[in-house]
């Protein structure tokens, strides 16, 4: 069984003093399951000291070089990643996608460098609103997902099947749009990427989480949805009181699984 797994993406938001007292304040009650906070990289290690008695709260990075060490003005490095104390790393989210020209070769590069350094990898994936409409989705979305898991195996790295893997699924239409896939088109999908896994994956299967305006209002109804493991949020994310609330449905909604 996948583990479920929720994932605060702060993206570029908070100053240093905010980030720590949000922290504090949705972590103040204890939890079974893991949380993981995906901060900006100058915070963690103010972050680190927060989390360290709390064996189901993680940090995670929202993105990583894909060289190793060097001279590579502005990059942060898996390694130093490792350093810091975090755990998990998004890899290949739409907005470095588009804003950045991020593609499944260099994809493939963080993934192993994320590896290397005993980090999960979180894979994103997702459609835009172009591709919605022309129904072409769950093609794209498996190419989207073949694609990096080629280049991965053309890089022959040996521990790829042993590697721990998360997939996200977070459609651009529904990124910080208030506009959420209902649930049944978010288990089409989820479904779909499961059985593109198990055809091109060898690793054990990879959690499945839902991202795209995921929000205390939602969550419990995506959580129901058989192929969802979990949720990867931004914006509700931000706010004490919503963040709480997710962390709640989600305990709830995976508890006895
Ligand atoms: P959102 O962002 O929850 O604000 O839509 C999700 C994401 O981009 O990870």
């Amino acid at each position: 069984m996948p583990t479920p797994l929720l994932i605060a993406n702060w993206k570029m938001n908070l100053l240093p003093d905010q980030a720590q007292h949000l922290l504090k304040s949705v972590t103040a009650e204890s939890v079974d399951l893991p949380v993981v906070f995906a901060s900006p990289f100058p915070y963690l290690p103010l972050l680190s000291p927060l989390i360290k008695d709390k064996a189901h709260i993680f940090l995670g990075a929202q993105d990583l070089s894909a060289y190793k060490v060097g001279a590579y003005t502005g990059e942060v490095s898996g390694q130093m990643l490792r350093a810091l104390g975090v755990k998990f790393v998004l890899v290949g989210h739409s907005e470095r996608r588009e804003y950045h020209r991020e593609q499944a070769e260099l994809l493939a590069q963080k993934i192993i460098r994320a590896w290397e350094n005993e980090l999960t990898p979180v894979l994103c994936v997702g459609e835009n609103l172009q591709i919605r409409e022309q129904g072409t989705h769950l093609a794209y979305i498996r190419e989207q997902i073949a694609e990096v898991l080629a280049f991965i195996s053309k890089l022959s790295v040996e521990q790829a099947s042993q590697s721990p893997l998360v997939l996200a699924y977070e459609p651009i239409w529904a990124i910080g749009t208030g506009r959420t896939a209902s649930p049944e088109m978010v288990q089409e999908v989820h479904s779909h990427i499961r059985q593109a896994l198990r055809e091109l994956w060898r690793g054990s299967m990879p959690s499945i989480l839902y991202g795209g305006s995921v929000k205390p209002e939602n969550a419990t109804d995506l959580f129901a949805m058989q192929d969802v493991d979990g949720a990867l949020v931004g914006g509700a994310s931000l706010q004490i009181e919503s963040m709480q609330a997710l962390i709640q449905k989600f305990v709830k909604a995976f508890a006895k699984s």
